[in-house]
């Protein structure tokens, strides 16, 4: 798999990248790139750090990732114990693979990049990077707890979302 690549978004790629699409079954667990693409810039604009990539297979745009630094999980809530990973750390915050390329390993690559980026501390050092998942969405558990991903949250804590947290 060594094909496979991250390149960032920019004017010159952004549509190819909103073209992507997930399975039906699959929409629910994400929105869609070009909602994910406006948010980004919303929240550049509101300060924080948002770095988002197109995942190529050779030139092909193939998937899409977001990450966020010091995002707060619930802004509202930042003296409970369980968010204290989501400061100052990494948020894998939007990932997906087009269905026409999803079950051919590039999702498990496009994640190794994904944590390989975090690691140059684009921002700064970390120790954690954390993200959230549908409690439905098994191939996306088992993928991210293969990578080392420990659940921090269980379904019903809030919503049906699984926070689960990588110590880098
Ligand atoms: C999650 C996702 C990114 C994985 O991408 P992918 O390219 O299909 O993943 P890979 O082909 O690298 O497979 C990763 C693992 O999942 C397994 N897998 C992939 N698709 C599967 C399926 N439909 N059913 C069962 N297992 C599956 C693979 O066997 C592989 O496991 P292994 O490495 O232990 O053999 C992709 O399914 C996707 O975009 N899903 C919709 C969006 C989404 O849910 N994103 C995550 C939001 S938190």
């Amino acid at each position: 798999m060594d094909n496979i690549h991250l390149e960032r978004v920019t004017y010159l790629n952004w549509h190819d990248i909103e073209k992507l699409r997930v399975t039906g079954e699959q929409e629910c667990f994400l929105p869609s790139n070009m909602e994910s693409l406006a948010y980004a810039g919303i929240v550049r604009e509101a300060g924080f750090h948002v770095f988002t990539f197109g995942i190529y297979m050779g030139e092909k745009p193939i998937g899409f990732a977001m990450i966020g630094y010091d995002i707060p999980y619930d802004p509202d809530d930042d003296l409970n114990e369980v968010y204290r990973f989501t400061r100052s750390s990494y948020f894998i915050w939007r990932f997906m693979i087009d269905k026409r390329y999803q079950g051919r390993g590039c999702g498990r690559e496009a994640m190794r990049l994904i944590l390989d980026f975090i690691k140059t501390a684009p921002c700064r050092k970390s120790e954690y990077a954390w993200l959230c998942y549908d409690s439905e969405n098994t191939v996306a558990r088992k993928l991210y707890a293969s990578f080392g991903f420990e659940e921090v949250t269980e379904a019903g804590d809030v919503d049906d979302e699984i926070l689960a947290v990588l110590k880098l």
